[in-house]
C-alpha cells in the first residue's frame, strides 16, 4: 500500500472517541455555511448522519427528529444532519418531505436544522461515519453528542436498516446534563424521576459510612448507593 492510499484508508477509519474534541469542519448546508463545532458552542449539539436524500428509513428518521426538534432546542441542543449528497439533492428532499409524506400521524413537517452536504464525504470520514463493510460510499447511521465545550460525550452507530430511537437520544441528552449538573451517574433506563447513583465509596472509612449513616442514601451495598432526584429539579436545571 503506498502512503496516498494509507492516509485515504486511515482516513476512512478515522473516528472521534468520547472525551476527544469534535474535529473541526467548515461545511455547505441547507441553511446556509457553517463552521463546526464553533457556531455551536455554548450548546450541546446532536451531529447525526443518514445513508441518502429519498429513502425511506431516512425519511421516517428526519420527519421524526424535525418534530422533535423544539423539545431537543428546550434542552440546549441543536441538530445538525449530514449524508452523502448534494445541496440540490437535499433542497429537493426536504420539499418533497413537507409537500407529500405523511408518517406516524406527522405530516407537512419542515426540516428547520441544517443538511450538511457532504459529496466528497470530507465531513463523514473525519466521523467515522463511512464503514465499507456497510458501505463504501453511503454513511451509516452515525450519532454524536457534543457538549457545550466542543467535546465528544457520546457515540452511537446503526446499520442502514435500522431506523433510531429518538426517545433514546433524548433520553441519553437528559441523562448526560443530569450528571454534569449533580454530579450523579444514571441507572440502567434510567429517567427524569428516577432514583440516581452517587460515586461509588473511594475508602474504607466512606463504605463503612455509606452503610450504616447515611440517611439520604439507600445503599444495596457499600458501592451501589442511590438517592432521590425528583424529576422538577432536574428538568428546572436542564430545560430552558
Ligand atoms: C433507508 O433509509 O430506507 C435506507 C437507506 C439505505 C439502505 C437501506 C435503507
Amino acid at each position: 500500500m503506498n502512503t496516498i492510499e494509507m492516509s485515504q484508508e486511515q482516513q476512512t477509519f478515522s473516528m472521534p472517541r468520547i472525551g476527544d474534541k469534535a474535529p473541526e469542519f467548515k461545511a455547505v448546508t441547507t441553511q446556509g455555511e457553517i463552521n463546526f463545532p464553533s457556531d455551536y458552542k455554548g450548546s450541546w449539539t446532536i451531529l447525526f448522519s443518514h445513508p441518502a436524500d429519498f429513502t425511506p428509513v431516512c425519511t421516517s428518521e428526519f420527519m421524526t427528529f424535525a418534530h422533535l426538534e423544539e423539545k431537543f432546542n428546550k434542552a440546549n441542543c441543536k441538530l445538525v444532519g449530514l449524508s452523502v449528497d448534494g445541496l440540490y439533492s437535499h433542497i429537493a428532499w426536504l420539499r418533497t418531505i413537507k409537500d407529500k409524506i405523511e408518517f406516524n400521524g406527522m405530516k407537512d413537517i419542515e426540516v428547520k436544522f441544517p443538511l450538511i452536504e457532504d459529496i466528497t464525504m470530507n465531513v463523514a470520514k473525519k466521523y467515522g461515519m463511512i464503514q465499507p463493510g456497510e458501505h463504501q460510499t453511503q454513511a451509516v447511521r452515525a450519532v454524536f453528542f457534543i457538549d457545550p465545550e466542543s467535546t465528544v460525550r457520546a457515540i452511537i452507530y446503526y446499520p442502514l436498516s435500522l431506523g433510531r430511537n429518538f426517545d433514546e437520544i433524548y433520553r441519553a441528552l437528559i441523562a448526560m446534563q443530569t450528571s454534569d449538573k449533580f454530579n450523579v451517574a444514571t441507572p440502567a433506563d434510567w429517567e427524569p424521576g428516577k432514583d440516581v447513583i452517587i460515586s461509588p465509596a473511594g475508602s474504607c472509612g466512606v463504605a463503612e459510612e455509606r452503610m450504616t449513616k447515611s440517611e439520604d442514601l439507600e445503599c444495596k451495598d457499600w458501592f451501589f448507593c442511590t438517592k432521590k432526584l425528583d424529576k422538577d429539579t432536574v428538568l428546572k436545571e436542564v430545560l430552558k
